[in-house]
């Protein structure tokens, strides 16, 4: 039924398959990472965007040669920009390639997709109003210092997106970043800023193709970036992962009753299981899609990055729980959570702190999360944990 390699066995990297079944439709995941035509999927610091019964995955095409940014150190490794490629799926587990859904490159009419730049993290929303769908992007140049927003808009989910402009949120610098769409209709931003010492939250316009005045400072001098939003239970979490470029680091995971006007708290590394759970299982978050049907289930998708050849980086796909108390392997992984990890950024050793409240979730939240490592899972693997019961007042 399932066969995988895991991460443990094959330290370069995964192919994990799963299957998953939601309201008796069965959904099924191959992580594969070969097509049918043998080719590798480029789809990375991806997204997925789920319209009209289509799951439409984008992400970066790193095809191309790994340009090594010595003396500066491989975090500044990079390929030049080729565009947004995206795929797409009915079931997870057979994916079509569309192409690219935003070409970039110096013959792609605009200075900011030039090949000597950077285009990271695609993220679609659909703008029902004007049934066109706005693609945001990370936009920057090749030492990420000029940090801002690109806008791409299309009238089909997989393109082919116009490519807009570029602007600085608030003026502000911003890196990684995730848009999040809320079952009210408005959307919001988090972005990694000043210097990546500060996440900002801000509400888009009704347009969804900018931001309002405004934005709020959260986890401030806490220096975390790739923010995954996703929400349960009418808590909205936020699942980030240090700065340490292409390398892995210990995740944290916050919460707050609103995006806006409220105070982040952390649940800490809710990663459990396996020898690299302290460094997210050697891979960085990107994006939590939730199951359809099944509130508190969501499949985490992040990127293990291979620095030296980005184009073969790899992709994991693990279920995430949002659960009302924490899981006795996750209470037993908070002591070595709290134990100083050091990680490799460039060549140099770098300490990382662990937070200051690396706890389980507060009596006051009642919900924990945990991304268990599996080297295989299926479908039952979803239903080991009981499901948050709905509540009417969180927090
Ligand atoms: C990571 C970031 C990636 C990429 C990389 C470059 O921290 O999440 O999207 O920008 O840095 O070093």
């Amino acid at each position: 039924m399932v066969a995988s390699k895991g991460i443990d066995r094959y330290p370069g990297g995964l192919n994990l398959t799963g299957r998953l079944q939601s309201n008796g439709t069965e959904l099924k995941i191959n992580l594969g990472l070969k097509l049918e035509n043998g080719k590798l999927i480029q789809a990375h610091g991806g997204s997925i965007l789920h319209f009209d019964g289509i799951f439409y995955w984008f992400g970066e095409n790193k095809a191309g040669r790994t340009k090594p940014a010595k003396p500066n150190g491989p975090a500044l490794n990079r390929v030049d920009v080729i565009g947004i490629s995206v795929y797409s799926s009915r079931d997870l587990l057979n994916w079509k390639n569309e192409g690219l859904a935003l070409r970039g490159g110096d013959g792609a009419g605009h200075p900011d997709l030039a090949f000597r730049g950077i285009v990271e993290r695609p993220r679609v929303l659909y703008h029902a109003a004007s049934r066109r769908f706005v693609m945001w992007l990370h936009i920057d140049d090749e030492k990420y210092k000029t940090a801002r927003l690109g806008i791409a808009v299309a009238s089909k989910p997989a393109g082919p997106y116009i490519y807009r402009r570029s602007f600085r949120p608030h003026g502000e610098e911003s890196r990684d970043f995730t848009v999040y769409q809320d079952d009210d209709g408005f959307a919001y931003i988090a972005y990694s800023s000043e210097g990546n010492r500060v996440m900002h939250l801000a509400r888009l316009a009704s347009t969804l193709d900018d931001v309002v005045p405004g934005f709020e400072r959260a986890l401030v001098g806490q220096s975390r970036e790739s923010p995954v939003i996703f929400k349960c239970a009418g808590v909205y979490f936020l699942f980030t992962s240090g700065c340490t470029g292409w390398e892995p680091n210990r995740a944290e995971v916050f919460y707050a009753s609103a995006l806006l006007g409220q105070t982040w708290r952390s649940l800490g590394d809710p990663c459990v299981g396996g020898a690299s759970a302290r460094r997210t299982f050697m891979a960085q978050a990107t994006f939590a899609l939730p199951v359809p049907g099944s509130p508190g289930r969501f499949l985490l998708m992040a990127d293990r990055w291979n620095q030296e050849r980005l184009g073969v980086s790899r992709y994991i796909w693990l279920p995430l729980f949002v659960v009302e108390a924490p899981t006795a392997e996750r209470l037993r992984a908070m002591p070595a959570e709290r134990e100083r990890s050091r990680v490799r950024r460039g060549d140099r050793e770098r300490v990382v702190k662990p937070a200051a409240r690396a706890v389980p979730a507060d009596a006051a939240l009642g919900l924990d999360v945990v991304v268990r490592w599996h080297h295989e899972w299926d479908v039952q693997t979803l239903d080991v944990l009981p499901q948050p019961r709905s509540r009417g007042q969180p927090l």
